[in-house]
């Protein structure tokens, strides 16, 4: 017995996502807002609690886990590519007030009030982003990057690097050539 059941095909088509692939988990705590914005691949799975709130388009690729409690919002957009993992307790911001100058912070002050710093976010193909990390509006991850835990990202991380800390720093290489060739053979597997 289990009471994780993720949502039916038919509740996920209600949502009213822009599209939506085959495949798709989302478990019904998540709190989704601005639908309409979200392109959703194949073969996604967003686990328990996790909160997707865009003012800009949402776009996940194929094979991506978005896992538990984690935050993905702002007006700058955000973008997965295939492959890539979120995981658990991050927060992917592509807006956030500028909290270091004059203007007041906060949803609940009128826009003009506001200095609110926006970028468009992007976890490329194979990124990894490991758990309780934090990116800020124009952090990113190059192709098959990755982040330890804790960590926070303020730019856009280099292709097949490993990267950890706060801010990040590159701790390592990634095996780019050996997770291509899993990528190619798990295709063949599924092509039969
Ligand atoms: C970043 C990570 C991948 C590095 O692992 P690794 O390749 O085995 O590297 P090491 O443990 O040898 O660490 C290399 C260096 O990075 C530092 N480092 C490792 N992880 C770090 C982290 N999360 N934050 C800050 N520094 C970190 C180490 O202290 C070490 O520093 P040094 O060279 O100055 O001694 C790993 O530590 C990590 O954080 N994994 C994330 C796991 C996760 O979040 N999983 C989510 C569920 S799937």
């Amino acid at each position: 017995m289990h009471n994780a059941d993720y949502l039916s095909r038919e509740a996920l088509e209600r949502l009213g996502f822009a599209s939506l692939g085959e495949h798709v988990l989302i478990h019904p705590t998540c709190v989704l807002v601005g639908c309409g914005r979200m392109r959703i691949g194949s073969h996604v799975r967003i686990d328990p609690f996790c909160v997707i709130t865009m003012s800009a388009e949402f776009v996940i690729g194929d094979r991506v886990h978005i896992s538990a409690h984690a935050s993905l919002l702002g007006a700058g957009g955000i973008t997965i590519g295939d492959y890539a993992c979120i995981s658990h307790g991050t927060r992917v911001l592509s807006s956030s007030d500028d909290f270091s100058g004059p203007s007041i912070c906060g949803p609940l002050v009128p826009p003009e009030w506001r200095h609110v710093v926006t970028a468009p976010i992007q976890v490329a193909r194979h990124g990894v982003l490991g758990a309780n990390s934090v990116i800020l509006p124009g952090g990113g991850l190059g192709e098959g990057a990755t982040v330890g835990a804790l960590s926070l990202v303020k730019a856009v991380l280099e292709p097949w690097t490993v990267n950890a800390g706060v801010p990040t720093r590159v701790v390592g290489r990634r095996d780019r050539e050996g997770v291509l060739a899993e990528e190619r053979s798990l295709a063949a597997q599924l092509r039969g």
